[in-house]
């Protein structure tokens, strides 16, 4: 089984994360696989919405951090994959729809940023701990987070490293709506085909109206991970994540 499934049904391309002895945690095949069917989903008229789901009550541990150490130890052709499918985010021309259950961690949260519909179940939490491991905010979070939360609560997550629960994340504008998690795919499902019902044409002139220009998101992209490159080299860093690969094997 892939780590990354990927199935169409009814003009629907669902990704789902399934790499369940690590959390879903992302390696650059992972991201390089979604990246690939994301944007064979843009490019096929049967395909109208894309949508992004976990497995086993877990939607997604966040990069993962054995790939980050390898970064730090000078390996630093494993980001590429990450950038790609993080560069992709602001451009993905069909709307992109979440369904989160459990931990959503690092890229986990933030790639929801990039979502039209986010829904969660009543045990999803929310976390950004870049700080606690001597990074900094990626994905354009640093520009979208305070844009959809405000600032106050967008530092306490990115910055500070709180974990929002799934009521949390509702009241901060983050999710769409929170369901029992017996119910998440299904309100994921209904959605997804709410839209494809919809007119081609008007929905995509609807999204990119919505949205608006995306310069400044591709651009805070970039200068985001210049610096995040620069702190995946720092002893810090390399510490963090040291610390965590040896107490979860301890
Ligand atoms: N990268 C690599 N491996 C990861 C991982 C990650 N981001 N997240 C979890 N794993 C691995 C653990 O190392 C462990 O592997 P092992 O069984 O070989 O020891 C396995 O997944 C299970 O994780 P564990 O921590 O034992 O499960 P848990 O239920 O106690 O906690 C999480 C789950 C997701 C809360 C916890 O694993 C976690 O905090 N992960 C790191 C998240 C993170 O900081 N991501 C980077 C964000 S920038």
């Amino acid at each position: 089984m892939p780590d990354i499934e990927i199935s169409r049904v009814d003009r629907i391309q669902i990704l789902r994360l399934n790499r369940p002895t690590k959390k879903n945690a992302l390696t650059a095949t992972m991201y390089a696989a979604l990246a690939d069917a994301i944007e064979a989903g843009d490019a096929l008229s049967d395909i109208a919405v894309h949508v992004i789901l976990g497995s086993n009550g877990v939607f997604c541990a966040g990069n993962d951090i054995h790939d980050f150490l390898k970064t730090s130890e000078g390996n630093p052709g494993l980001g590429a994959d990450a950038l790609r499918f993080i560069r992709l985010l602001p451009l993905v021309a069909k709307p992109l729809i979440a369904g989160v259950d459990g931990p959503a961690i690092g890229i986990g949260t933030t790639l929801l940023m990039h979502c039209d519909l986010v829904y969660a179940a009543d045990g999803a939490q929310f976390s950004t701990p870049f700080l606690n491991l001597g990074l900094v905010p990626e994905a354009a979070s640093s520009l979208l987070m305070p844009q959809r939360m405000g600032y106050a609560r967008a530092f306490e997550m990115l910055v500070l490293g709180n974990t929002f629960s799934a009521s949390q994340a509702r009241e901060a504008g983050l999710v769409n709506a929170v369901v029992p998690s017996s119910e998440l795919e299904a309100a994921v499902m209904d959605a997804a085909r709410r839209l494809a019902a919809k007119s081609a044409a008007a929905l995509a002139a609807a999204r990119r109206l919505m949205r608006g220009d995306v310069a400044d998101i591709v651009q805070r992209v970039g200068e985001e991970a210049v610096a995040f490159k620069q702190q995946l080299a720092t002893p810090e860093a390399k510490a963090a994540f040291q610390a965590f690969l040896t107490k979860s094997q301890g």
